[in-house]
């Protein structure tokens, strides 16, 4: 049997960076609050007259990390695309980048599990890798969350912590043992299901009824998050899906050498490191200058950990993610 490698990352931010001093423009809230709950100082949003979207900027991520890969656009068999914030409610965004990049028919498949998104593609990617049916498969994140929030005052607990990117990577056949992707491992709870969630449009909640309702107190077309609830949820889930990524490989905390945690708030990341007795030098953050980009927030901090030269090759890399649905997962890496 085959194993999976990251062959090559890349990754793309819109250029309009707006600070939290910015966001007091439009909501009673302040640069304090925010730094001291989350530790966000920034985040970008697309510029709607930019024409950035959701596959734009996938698609954009995507050429980067072929690059880096050394390959060619024509070496890539699959597409798998993480996304909560797809151009369209239908098609998924995976086909729209195979039409941007100019691919051949290759199959596009979008996985719909949130911050979990990306951790869940890679190991969708690996048990294609593993069985020989493809080579090359491009993983993707990408989110736009900037145009589905509500900047105001009581939006604000959801609308200051979202930000848009992407980020992406080459998972490539490899024939070394024991190098790579050693395993993945991956969790839900549906049980609470709504604690993070969008409610309408969909076919729970049609766009007619929305209209007919004419409700000025209807949120549901906006994300609802119940923040303490799903902070507790995170910090236990992170730690058992971590701890459960080394019992499967034999390992212990000792031998991580660079977690790289889904960025929903640092204050997590703080307390997953510290439980992990962990230096700062093996926890990869961006979540200051990029707020939560949901499924592109892992391979955005992967990207820019690699280009850092932060990770050497023989390193044992953790990825771990928590979020709506509830979705959690972790990947291992042998790099
Ligand atoms: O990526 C998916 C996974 N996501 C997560 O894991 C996120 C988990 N949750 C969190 O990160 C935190 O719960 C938040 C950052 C979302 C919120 O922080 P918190 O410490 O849990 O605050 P809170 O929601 O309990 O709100 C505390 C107070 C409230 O005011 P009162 O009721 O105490 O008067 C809020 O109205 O802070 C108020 N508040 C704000 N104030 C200024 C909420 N949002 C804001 C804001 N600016 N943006």
């Amino acid at each position: 049997m085959y194993t999976s490698r990251i062959s090559g990352c890349g990754h793309f931010l819109p250029d309009n960076i707006v600070t939290n001093n910015d966001l007091i423009e439009l909501m009673e809230t302040s640069d304090a609050w925010i730094q001291e709950r989350t530790g966000i100082n920034e985040r970008r949003w697309i510029d709607p007259a930019s024409g950035e979207t959701t596959s734009t900027m996938g698609a954009k991520a995507a050429r980067n990390a072929i690059k880096s890969a050394g390959l060619r656009v024509d070496d890539i068999d699959f597409i798998i695309f993480a996304t909560l914030s797809p151009d369209m409610y239908f098609p998924g965004g995976g086909v729209r980048i195979q039409d941007i990049l100019g691919m051949t028919t290759i199959g596009a498949l979008d996985v719909r599990n949130q911050c979990s998104g990306f951790v869940y593609a890679l190991s969708v990617a690996d048990q294609f890798i593993k069985t020989g049916m493809y080579k090359n498969i491009l993983v993707i994140g990408s989110e736009n969350h900037s145009g589905g929030l509500e900047k105001t005052t009581r939006g604000r607990g959801v609308s200051v912590i979202f930000g848009d990117g992407a980020g992406a990577v080459v998972l490539s056949r490899s024939e070394v043992e024991g190098c790579g992707l050693l395993s993945t491992h991956l969790h839900s709870e549906g049980a609470h299901a709504e604690q993070l969630s969008l409610a309408g449009p969909s076919t729970g909640r049609w766009v007619d009824q929305i209209i007919r309702e004419n409700d000025p107190n209807d949120t549901s077309y906006y994300p609802y998050m119940n923040g303490q609830f799903v902070f507790k949820h995170a910090v236990v889930r992170f730690s058992e899906v971590i701890n459960e990524a080394l019992d499967a490989n034999g390992l212990s905390s000792a031998d991580i050498d660079m977690l790289i945690p889904h960025q929903a708030n640092l204050r997590i990341a703080q307390f997953i490191q510290k439980k992990f007795g962990l230096e700062d030098h093996q926890v990869f953050n961006n979540i200051m200058r990029y707020g939560n980009t949901t499924a592109a927030s892992i391979p955005i901090a992967l990207s820019e950990a690699v280009e850092q030269g932060l990770i050497k090759p023989g390193d044992v890399v953790v990825m771990a993610a928590f979020g709506s649905g509830f979705t959690w997962a972790s990947a291992l890496f042998r790099w």
